[in-house]
């Protein structure tokens, strides 16, 4: 299983979820996680995994894990605290950690918004597209003569979804007009940011999706429909506009019919705004949608499945590696010339460590082979996959459900802030040393 030289093998965390407060400016997730019952347990990312301070200590694990890549982004919030003005101390931060990153030859794939936006901003407006450009700016004056590889927003839909239709996410709002509007203004800031950094040489700019593909749950033409359209309402509403192509008439029409009027938020040009600025996609694939009919609420879709014995994680998302390797070979063929990159793909296992003080996470091993495989077999199909950055490096703060999630390849105690590399971690530096070929499970010496 060799893959192309150069590939990016890597893992990713965002600034929000792993640096902790030390002296940021407050953030929508600060005021959000003020909020009663808005995080199970209660917590918060004033300290997460203290890594704003601990950093040193990280790059050591990425370097011990020989990733070739690691994604992390500066905190909004921390770089300007009050949305307008950059503070330089943050800037000289992670100019000095993507400098070690150069120097342990890791590259670095730099997100700019990774959803803690300071608190004096929200997506509902418009205007914070300028105040996103504005931010882009020094953030890249600083870094993009080292930083080739850029994410603008991180997941649109899931900004829209969770942060303004459902309210589970910051800024908490729960309005279906607004969550389209929001998730159009992120959009436009893609496109703005993008412009910013396309002032520099050599940039490479894209925004990360969060892909679903949506199979029908039966054969039914009905079903079929459910499932197209709910690929519309999850999909195709971001990745058409992004590449180019416009927003599609089909789900424009859905959300008219939804909202009962017209989206006359999205302006003459802004199309031509957002499209046709993205060198590569990023692509964030954690499982499936099943889907069948429904009357209408607001669409006339419903996720139904998968239901019943299939392999799931511990958060009960299904595990279905073939539907990643079918994704990739559908975008490649649909929107050819456009690179992909995995940014996030990873599950939730949340084993401790045991008696031997290690953590024998074997469920992410065999989550991690086999999603790696089907990144390989979609390079034998044609498709152009620049790299594969698992989700997260360590376990972290996994906003509204806070610390219960594990999504790391490496274990940390959140009591103590102590980090144990995972067998799946080891067993992915032993993958990427060996070119992606799959090596033997890790050993387990048995108790007694
Ligand atoms: C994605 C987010 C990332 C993390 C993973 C599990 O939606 O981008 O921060 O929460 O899910």
């Amino acid at each position: 299983m060799s893959f192309p030289n150069g590939f990016l093998w890597g893992a990713g965390t965002s600034a929000y979820q792993i640096e902790g407060h030390h002296g940021r400016g407050e953030s929508v997730w600060d005021v959000f996680c003020r909020r009663p019952g808005a995080i199970e347990g209660g917590g918060d990312g004033s300290r997460a995994c203290d890594s704003y301070l601990r950093w040193r200590e990280d790059i050591e694990l990425i370097k011990e894990l020989g990733l070739r890549a690691y994604r992390f982004s500066t905190g909004w919030s921390r770089v300007m605290p009050d949305g307008t003005h950059a503070d330089p101390k943050a800037l000289d931060h992670y100019e000095r950690f993507v400098d070690a990153l150069l120097e342990a030859g890791v590259e670095p794939v730099l997100t700019l918004n990774h959803w803690d936006m300071p608190a004096t901003l929200t997506w509902a407006e418009r205007s914070t597209v300028n105040a996103f450009a504005a931010y882009t700016e020094p953030v890249a004056g600083r870094l993009a003569d080292r930083v080739t590889w850029w994410i603008t927003q991180n997941e649109p839909w899931i900004i829209a979804l969770l942060g303004f239709q459902l309210g589970l996410h910051a800024p908490g709002v729960a309005d279906l007009g607004t969550a389209v509007k929001a998730g159009h203004h992120v959009l436009l800031g893609h496109g703005a940011a993008a412009d910013v950094l396309h002032t520099h040489a050599g940039v490479k700019a894209a925004c990360a999706l969060s892909l679903f593909p949506c199979d029908p749950a039966t054969d039914s033409e009905a079903d079929w429909a459910a499932a197209a359209g709910s690929d519309g309402y999850v999909n195709r509403w971001y990745l058409d506009p992004l590449l180019g192509d416009g927003y599609p008439d089909d789900m424009r029409e859905h959300w008219e019919r939804a909202l009962g009027h017209d989206l006359g938020f999205i302006r003459d040009g802004d199309e031509a705004a957002i499209g046709s600025r993205s060198d590569f996609l990023g692509i964030n694939y954690y499982t499936r949608r099943v889907m069948a009919a429904a009357p209408p609420n607001p669409f006339p879709w419903r996720v139904v499945g998968p239901s019943g014995d299939v392999a799931r994680t511990d958060e009960g998302w299904e595990i279905h590696a073939d539907a990643l390797r079918d994704l990739l070979i559908g975008l490649s063929r649909r929107f050819p010339g456009t690179p992909l990159m995995i940014t996030e793909n990873g599950g939730v296992f949340g084993d401790a460590p045991t008696h031997d003080g290690l953590v024998h996470d074997n469920r992410r091993v065999a989550y991690l082979r086999d999603h790696v495989q089907a990144v390989r077999a979609a390079l034998d199909a044609g498709a152009d996959v620049r790299g594969y950055l698992h989700w997260s490096l360590m376990d972290n703060f996994e906003w509204a459900l806070g610390y219960r999630p594990r999504f790391g390849l490496v274990h940390v105690d959140h009591a103590t802030g102590v980090r144990t590399i995972k067998d799946s971690g080891r067993y992915y530096a032993q993958l990427i040393s060996g070119g992606g070929t799959a090596p033997d499970l890790p050993r387990i010496e048995a108790f007694g």
